[in-house]
């Protein structure tokens, strides 16, 4: 079977020449100019070349800048300028100006409204006079402001992300404190009594026997340690008394007993302290770091390093472990690492993660610190 041609052989492209088909360009007559002239999309005009007077405006142009046609005619292209622009743009479509170009400027629309454009001019004749043929793009208006209004939205999200910190910071402190005072002085008094009970060796105290009130005691303990590990991992109040390394250091001993994950540290941090902002979160993204390996990691090893001058304050977490592919993890609704990162954000660090299955996964931090404001309180917490 003979392949169908492209084009049928009865409408081939007809060839240019005497005693040929008429190419259909060249029947195209003025008034169809004419007509595709004014339907072309763009603001479009003819300038005279000497005078910069408008000598025809599109549809398009009378629809956006809000002029009729006559008015148009009536005025010169630098009209449409801002007066402190006017002398730059006759210099720079003048005579002895190169005659094509393409630039990015304001108009003003009738209306006074001030609007960016694009606008692109070649020579050409008009009425055998020179002239200016000049299409003004206005999208990158539109675009403009799509980027602006992108700042702006990613500006507010910030700015909202920052107050849900500083507001999951305060009532974390204050759930902390609540479970402190409140119910630990509740478990405290009732270990008094119980221990008060046994002291005056009240047989039968509670009306059970020894080993069950034992095991009373034992429990009122226990709750005693958990609970007091949950408020000091709600908001280690030393964190604000003694700083960062010690406050890490007093961690990694309660996570290291809860995890059998065994936590090495290096340290070199000068000065001590940094601003509570930093050490905050510093700690938090270690805390997370940390509670990563011992669900997922499946080593029992991981090794932390704190570097801190003047300038910055860096940390490593890296562990050996199962490792993952970070790829995947975006599309998961898990919010640990983004936590990780926003925090790091926020304060104007930044965090990378390099993960990949079987070869461990490593987390770099650098917080960056407010110019002069080491040891100091730097950010607002
Ligand atoms: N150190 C690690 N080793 C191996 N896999 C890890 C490690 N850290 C993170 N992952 C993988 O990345 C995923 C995302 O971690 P992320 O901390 O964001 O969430 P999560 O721990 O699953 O949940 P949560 O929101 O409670 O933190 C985890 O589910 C895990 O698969
Ligand atoms: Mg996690």
């Amino acid at each position: 079977m003979r392949p169908t041609p492209l084009i049928p052989s009865e409408r081939k492209t007809p060839k240019v020449g005497r005693g040929r088909a008429t190419p259909r360009a060249v029947a195209i007559g003025e008034a169809q100019y004419e007509t595709i002239f004014n339907r072309l999309p763009q603001p479009t005009w003819i300038l005279d070349r000497a005078t910069l007077r408008f000598v025809a405006a599109n549809e398009a142009a009378t629809a956006h800048y809000g002029y009729s046609r006559e008015e148009f005619l009536a005025m010169s292209y630098p009209d449409l300028h801002l007066p402190e622009d006017a002398m730059g743009v006759r210099q720079r479509l003048g005579q002895y100006a190169p005659s094509r170009g393409t630039v990015a400027w304001y108009h003003r629309t009738k209306t006074e409204k001030v609007i960016r454009v694009h606008a692109v001019w070649i020579p050409v004749p008009f009425d055998r006079v020179p002239a200016i043929l000049m299409v003004v793009e206005t999208t990158p208006t539109a675009l403009r402001r799509l980027v602006e209004e992108t700042e702006e939205g990613r500006g507010r999200l910030e700015a909202l992300s920052r107050r849900l910190v500083e507001l999951q910071e305060a009532e974390r402190s204050e759930i902390a404190r609540e479970l402190h005072d409140e119910i630990g002085q509740l478990l405290t008094g009732l270990k008094l009594l119980v221990a008060s009970g046994e002291r005056r060796g009240e047989n039968g105290f509670l009306g059970l026997p020894a080993a069950e009130r034992a095991e009373i005691n034992s429990i009122v303990n226990e709750l005693i340690g958990r609970l007091r590990d949950l408020s000091m991992n709600l908001r280690p109040p030393m964190l604000d008394e003694i700083g960062l390394i010690p406050t890490l250091e007093w961690y990694f001993g309660r996570y290291t007993a809860r995890t059998h994950v065994n936590v090495t540290l290096r340290h070199s941090v000068e000065p001590a302290r940094f601003p509570a902002a930093v050490e905050i979160t510093a700690f938090r993204i270690i805390q997370e770091a940390l509670t990563n390996v011992a669900r997922h990691a499946g080593t029992d090893q991981v090794d932390v390093e704190i570097h801190g001058d003047r300038e910055s304050l860096r940390l490593l977490i890296e562990d050996k472990g199962n490792g993952f592919n970070p790829r995947l993890m975006l599309s998961s609704h898990s919010a640990g690492i983004i936590g990780m990162q926003q925090r790091a954000h926020l304060i104007g660090g930044h965090l990378t993660l390099e993960s990949a299955i079987s070869a461990g996964t490593r987390i770099a931090v650098v917080l960056p610190l407010p110019v002069g404001k080491a040891g100091g309180a730097g950010y607002p917490t």
